[in-house]
């Protein structure tokens, strides 16, 4: 399908092999995201979320910018100028997509191919997978203008990495490019610029093979043990799982079957064949 703008221009998406390709398309800015881009980009997530024509969506940019964070022309000078009321409205607007996407129905991938600053660690760590090129750059850049990394930067930095590479980071306002950040865990891996889209394509297809109800309980269970006590973590994965059989009850059957009676796969080495799983019950 050909690419889908958004109103104004700063987001785009086109599906292509049942993977989403969603852009920051405001490349003249470095996709710094302004209240507009955040509105519409919230828009664009929330319109094509439960289609059933992709299974994969991939977050990148266009340019040399995945995203240089917010804007600080129109997200906080603006912002500030008009008030209080005016200011939060911003925060909400960017805050509300970062979690629709931690918590979005399919796989989600930052695919960071440059530049990528402050609250563009909010879209970065929202997304379940994360693979830059080798020479992107990656920054807290918020101390050099005299700010604390705000957007949950700080809190994120502090997930993905150690406490000494975190504090290194976020109070030095300097740069690590894609290999360090897939050193300290902000992205799973860094390959060169001209793999990069061949890596995080291999990756969405190994994916789109396997079940959608387990990945999606899968991605949620992750993201919420974290925070969890172990007992808490075990009670919350029965049910998680008993609740996912509420969606798909013949999946695991059906994985279960080509493994011990028909002798066609083995777990250890791949998913099981979906496009012979009956309807669910
Ligand atoms: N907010 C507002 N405008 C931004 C921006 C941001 N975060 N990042 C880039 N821009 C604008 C620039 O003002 C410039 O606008 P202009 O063409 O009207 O002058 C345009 O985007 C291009 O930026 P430029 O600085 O010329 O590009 P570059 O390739 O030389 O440098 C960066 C790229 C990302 C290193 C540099 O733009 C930068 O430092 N941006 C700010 C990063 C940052 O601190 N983000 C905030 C985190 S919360």
């Amino acid at each position: 399908m050909t690419k889908v703008i958004s109103p104004s221009g700063v987001a785009a998406y086109e599906i292509k092999d049942g993977i989403a390709w969603v852009y920051f398309t405001r490349s003249e800015k470095r996709n710094c995201m302004s209240p507009t881009l955040n509105k519409e980009m919230g828009d664009l997530l929330a319109e094509i979320e439960f289609r059933d024509d992709f299974g994969v969506l991939v977050l990148t940019g266009e340019g040399t910018s995945w995203s240089a964070g917010m804007d600080l022309k129109e997200y906080f000078r603006e912002a500030e100028a008009k008030g209080l009321g005016a200011i939060r409205e911003a925060q909400a607007q960017a805050y509300s997509w970062w979690r629709k996407l931690r918590w979005y129905q399919k796989p989600t991938i930052a695919m960071v191919n440059g530049w990528c600053f402050g609250g563009a660690y909010g879209p970065l760590f929202a997304c379940d997978l994360a693979f830059a090129a080798e020479d992107a750059q990656f920054g807290l850049s918020e101390i050099n203008w005299g700010i604390l990394p705000g957007g949950a930067a700080s809190k994120i930095i502090r997930e993905l990495a150690n406490f000494r590479n975190s504090m290194y980071h976020a109070m030095m306002g300097e740069n690590v490019d894609g290999k360090t950040a897939a050193q300290w865990g902000l992205v799973n891996e860094a390959v060169s610029a001209d793999r990069l889209e061949d890596r995080v394509t291999e990756v969405a297809k190994v994916l789109l093979e396997k079940n959608p109800v387990a990945l999606k309980a899968t991605k949620d269970a992750i993201r919420r043990v974290g925070e969890m006590t172990y007992d808490n973590a075990e009670d919350y994965l029965v049910r998680a799982q008993e609740a996912a059989n509420y969606f798909d009850n013949m999946g695991r059957k059906e994985g279960i079957k080509q493994f011990i009676d028909d002798k066609t796969f083995k777990p250890g080495l791949g998913a099981y064949d979906k496009s012979k799983q009956p309807v669910s019950e």
